[in-house]
């Protein structure tokens, strides 16, 4: 049987599955109280991934956020639980960030990845963010260099069009592997 899932913005009463991802996916980024500050903030953006096994109960296997600060939408997060990698969760998450900072509108998307994240650096590059520059010592545990990226004309037409063709094949994609999108809202 196809596994249902859909994006949707993350709410309070998903806090402890928000925690429990983060560290997971993150090694413990953020604390309880800052994504509910994240979830009340209108400057922030905290998309969620959820699916649902065969009773209905949910399970939260990616997360997403950005903030808007003037026209930028600064990319704070983007994880897929470890089990559901590489199946194209992360760019379809990454894909929805992006069509809401286009609605919002900003104008540019911008975020930091550790150099040796060359999974992430693929996926970023695969929508169009460059290599900006380079924040030395950025992380402190492990310690390591950030690359700082950059998309910008996020209102450019063939960029719309690409991230919907984007969506529309790794949906597919999805399907035929045996997921379901039950929403997209
Ligand atoms: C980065 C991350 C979100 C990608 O999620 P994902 O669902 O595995 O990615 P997708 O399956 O959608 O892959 C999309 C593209 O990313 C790139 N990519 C993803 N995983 C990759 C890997 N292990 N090696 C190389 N490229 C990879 C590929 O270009 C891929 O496109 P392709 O499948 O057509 O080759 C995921 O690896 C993750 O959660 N990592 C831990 C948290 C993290 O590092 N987040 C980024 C912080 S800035």
């Amino acid at each position: 049987m196809a596994i249902p899932f859909q994006l949707e913005p993350l709410q309070t009463k998903q806090l402890e599955q928000i925690v429990q991802l983060d560290r997971i996916c993150f090694g413990g980024l953020w604390t309880k109280g800052a994504y509910e500050r994240e979830i009340n903030s209108p400057n922030s953006f905290l998309l969620g991934l959820v699916k649902q096994d065969d009773y209905q109960n949910e399970q939260l296997i990616g997360i997403g956020c950005f903030w808007a600060i003037l026209e930028e939408a600064h990319i704070t997060l983007l994880g897929i639980h470890p089990d559901y990698q590489r199946q194209g969760l992360g760019k379809l998450l990454l894909c929805r960030l992006l069509e809401t900072a286009i609605a919002w509108p900003l104008e540019r998307a911008t975020l930091e990845v550790r150099v040796s994240n060359h999974p992430a650096i693929a996926l970023y590059q695969k929508l169009g963010f460059e290599i900006a520059g380079r924040r030395y010592d950025y992380y402190p545990v492990p310690p390591e260099d950030a690359l700082i990226l950059w998309r910008s004309n996020l209102d450019d037409p063939q960029f719309h069009q690409q991230l919907k063709d984007y969506q529309q094949q790794t949906i597919q994609s999805l399907l035929t592997n045996g997921w379901d999108v039950v929403q997209s809202g």
